[in-house]
């Protein structure tokens, strides 16, 4: 439902808590989790292990945070990690592999995500120091932000999982929106889960909590992930009061998802009938519908301010790219008003 008249589509990040959130928040059991006694944020914690199938798991202030912590944890400096070219770790976390980590990151084409296993063995490194540094692991994303919201099979991932074991490397999965790849696919997100060595999901997401991602893993591996968000700052004291809205997130929030990969479907198959847009609708999978604007017709630039000003808001999203996201704060009167309203913008 449009927001003080804005039908709001630039990410699955603008929604507004639910009011059962408003409300856990404010009867939250708090402690101090720093010193590891916040009820609530322990909760959360155990709740977030058991949904994907982990023995631990670590609630931490962002996406980012949870991915960096994760790369910090499991590969040493001086080391390499191999990733999908137009992932978020490598295109849209300022450096943080480089930063933070002291190890490169080594971007590989791919299909919509996928990887060719071929590509990883012929980039993957060992005793080569004299002039390339070892591989020590391997990150995803699924579903893929950039290849507009694109699923990663099980069957792929365990192919991953495979390679990543037999070469001793360690396989993180950026799963902002796993629960979204998991709707997708009709599996359990413990399926897709259980190929990484560790997983990052964002509670602020299509799950509609205003603050929080976790990170999942070994009991060992959570362990040093804590220390890591330390030295971070990412420790947080009286947490449970976001932690509380994370819950609901985890236990209302999910199964609902399928209904914005409905809208996202409608979304696509509506404007890809209007002259000027560039867009195949089979390959919106999710809740990520992107295309592209014909340059002869308008810029993006120019296409995005008209939508603004006729209160349908969405985002660019590389050169002559615009991405549109469903989400809880969506409905079908607001992918009917986008439809039109981007049909008005091309024939001006
Ligand atoms: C695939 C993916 N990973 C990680 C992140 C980072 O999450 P955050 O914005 O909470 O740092 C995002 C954010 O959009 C994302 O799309």
């Amino acid at each position: 439902m449009s927001y003080k008249g804005i039908s709001d589509f630039r990410s699955d990040t603008v929604t507004r808590p639910t009011e059962k959130m408003r409300e856990a928040m404010y009867k939250a059991e708090v402690g101090d989790d720093v010193l590891g006694d916040d009820p609530t944020v322990i909760r959360l914690e155990e709740l977030a292990a058991e949904k994907l199938g982990k023995e631990s798991a670590l609630f931490v202030p962002s996406g980012t945070m949870g991915n960096t912590i994760a790369i910090k944890v499991a590969i040493p400096q001086g080391t390499e990690v191999l990733l999908e070219e137009k992932s978020h770790i490598y295109n849209f976390e300022c450096g943080n592999i480089s930063r933070i980590v002291g190890a490169l990151p080594r971007p590989i084409k791919s299909s919509r995500g996928k990887i060719p296993l071929e590509s990883l063995e012929f980039n993957f490194h060992r005793g080569e120091r004299a002039h390339i540094p070892d591989t020590a692991g391997i990150t995803l994303e699924d579903t893929h932000n950039y290849w507009g919201g694109a699923v990663l099979e099980p069957e792929y991932l365990a192919q991953v999982s495979k390679f990543a074991k037999k070469k001793g490397i360690h396989f993180h999965l950026d799963g902002a929106r796993i629960f979204n790849a998991a709707i997708a696919l009709s599996v359990d997100a413990k399926e897709l889960a259980k190929h990484a060595d560790s997983v990052m999901f964002c509670l602020s997401k299509g799950l509609g909590a205003p603050i929080g991602s976790m990170l999942a893993g070994t009991k060992e591996f959570i362990e040093s992930a804590r220390l890591v968000r330390k030295f971070l700052g990412g420790g947080m004291r009286q947490a449970g009061v976001i932690a509380a809205a994370g819950i609901v997130a985890i236990q209302e929030m999910i199964d609902r998802l399928g209904d914005d990969h409905i809208r996202a479907k409608k979304l696509a198959l509506g404007i890809s009938e209007i002259e000027g847009i560039i867009i195949d609708p089979q390959e919106v999978q999710t809740d990520i519908v992107i295309f592209e604007v014909d340059p002869e017709k308008l810029s993006v630039e120019e296409f995005l301010e008209e939508l603004g000003k006729r209160g349908v808001l969405a985002l660019s999203f590389g050169p002559g790219r615009v991405r549109m996201v469903t989400h809880k704060d969506i409905d079908d009167k607001d992918v009917e008003r986008a439809i039109k309203t981007v049909k008005e913008v091309m024939k001006q």
